[in-house]
């Protein structure tokens, strides 16, 4: 099984951006981290990471015919990305919404997601648990599918 987690905008400065909201853990230790866990549980995991939108759908588009399940934390682009959202639709491959902060606790605009309704579900508001919880649970899912 292959997993692929996309992070997007501004999660590159995880560590040194607004820590009070997002923690103390870099992207780099996050990322070492789940590898990890996917090892733990068979699985390969791939990492990407871009503050383009462009370069977001096309990581998306190369995941056909190679990627089983997509984590992915768009950062601000799940607020405001039509392109994001039907890159997702466009390959048909599951995917899990998350975020470290709980948006729904935060600015009006942080409410609105462009990815939500279509993921299999959303993990939001557990700082870098949220990956672990959002790989557990796609994981879950497609193992069902797989039975
Ligand atoms: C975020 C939440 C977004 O609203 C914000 O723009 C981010 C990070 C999170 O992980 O909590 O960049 O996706």
């Amino acid at each position: 099984m292959h997993l692929l987690l996309i992070n997007g905008p501004n999660l590159n400065l995880l560590g040194q951006r607004e820590r009070d909201i997002y923690g103390s853990a870099t992207l780099d230790s996050i990322e070492r981290d789940l590898q990890i866990k996917a090892k733990d549980e068979n699985v390969s995991l791939e990492c990407f990471q871009s503050n383009s939108e462009g370069a977001i759908v096309d990581c998306i588009h190369n995941a056909i015919n190679k990627i089983d399940g997509i984590l992915i934390n768009a950062g601000a682009y799940t607020h405001t990305s039509i392109a994001i959202r039907d890159a997702l639709l466009s390959v048909h491959i599951p995917y899990v919404e998350l975020h470290l902060s709980n948006t729904y606790a935060r600015e009006e605009f942080r409410h609105n997601s462009f990815i939500s309704d279509k993921a299999i579900g959303l993990v939001c508001g557990f700082g870098e648990t949220s990956y672990e919880l959002a790989m557990r649970g796609l994981l879950n899912v497609l193992r069902k599918v797989k039975k």
